[in-house]
C-alpha cells in the first residue's frame, strides 16, 4: 500500500469531496476529524469494528508501517471486517474477537494516536447485542490510558434505542467530569434533527 500525505488519505479513505456536507453525515464527520490526528506509522484502535468500514479508513491512514487493533465481541463482525480488509488488500490490521476492555493488553500506555468507538449494534445484525454503559465506560478508561499526549478518543453514540440512551447519558456524565488540566472534551449534537441522529464525543489528552 502506497503511503500518501494525510490529507489525501482522509479524502481517499472517506471518499469525500470538498463539496460534501459533513455536518449532515455524523459518522463521516467523526472519522474525518479523527484522521487529522493520525500519521503514517501510527498505532490506532478500532474498538468496535462491526462491518469494518471504520477499520479500513484507519488502516489506510496509518499505512503499511502502522498498525490497527480492531475489536468486536461478535464473530460475525470479525468475519465481515476480515472480508472487507481482504477485498481492499489491507494487511496491517490485528483483529481481536474480544471486548474492547482488553485493548490495553495490546497497546502500551501513551502510545495510540486514536481510539474509535462506534457504539450500538452491528448494522444488519442482532440488535440485542449492543455496547452497554458499564462496559463502554471501562473501555473509555482503557482508551484514555493508551492514547498518547495529543491523541484522540472518538465516540459515536446512538440514543435511538433504550441501551443507547442510557449509554449516552453515562458517557456524557463521565466525560464532563474529566480533569480539564489533562483532557479537552468536545460534544457534537445535531440539535434540530428529530430522528435520533448519532452524536459525537471527542476527547484529547494533553
Ligand atoms: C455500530 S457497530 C460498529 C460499526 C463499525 N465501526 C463499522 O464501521 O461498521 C457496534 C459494534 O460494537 C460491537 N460491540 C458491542 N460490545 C462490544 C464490546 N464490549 N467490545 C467490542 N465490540 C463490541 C457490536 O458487536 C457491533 O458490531
Amino acid at each position: 500500500m502506497r503511503q500518501l500525505p494525510s490529507i489525501e488519505l482522509s479524502i481517499e479513505a472517506l471518499r469525500i469531496d470538498f463539496m460534501s456536507n459533513l455536518i449532515t453525515r455524523t459518522t463521516e464527520l467523526a472519522m474525518s476529524v479523527t484522521l487529522t490526528y493520525i500519521r503514517p506509522g501510527d498505532t490506532v484502535v478500532d474498538a468496535t469494528c462491526g462491518t469494518g468500514q471504520d477499520t479500513v479508513a484507519l488502516a489506510r491512514a496509518v499505512g503499511d508501517e502502522g498498525t490497527v487493533y480492531a475489536f468486536d465481541i461478535q464473530k460475525t463482525a470479525i468475519s465481515l471486517t476480515e472480508a472487507r480488509l481482504q477485498s481492499h488488500g489491507i494487511t496491517n490490521v490485528r483483529l481481536k474477537a474480544q471486548s474492547f476492555v482488553t485493548m490495553d493488553k495490546y497497546v502500551p500506555e501513551n502510545n495510540a494516536a486514536a481510539v474509535v468507538f462506534n457504539l450500538g449494534y452491528l448494522p444488519g445484525g442482532d440488535h440485542s447485542i449492543t455496547t452497554t454503559a458499564d462496559t463502554t465506560l471501562k473501555g473509555l478508561e482503557c482508551a484514555l490510558r493508551i492514547i498518547r499526549p495529543g491523541g484522540i478518543v472518538t465516540v459515536v453514540m446512538y440514543d435511538g434505542h433504550e441501551k443507547g440512551a442510557e449509554e449516552k447519558k453515562a458517557i456524557l456524565e463521565w466525560a464532563e467530569k474529566l480533569d480539564q488540566s489533562r483532557y479537552h472534551v468536545a460534544y457534537v449534537s445535531l440539535l434540530n434533527q428529530k430522528n435520533d441522529p448519532p452524536e459525537i464525543v471527542w476527547i484529547t489528552k494533553k
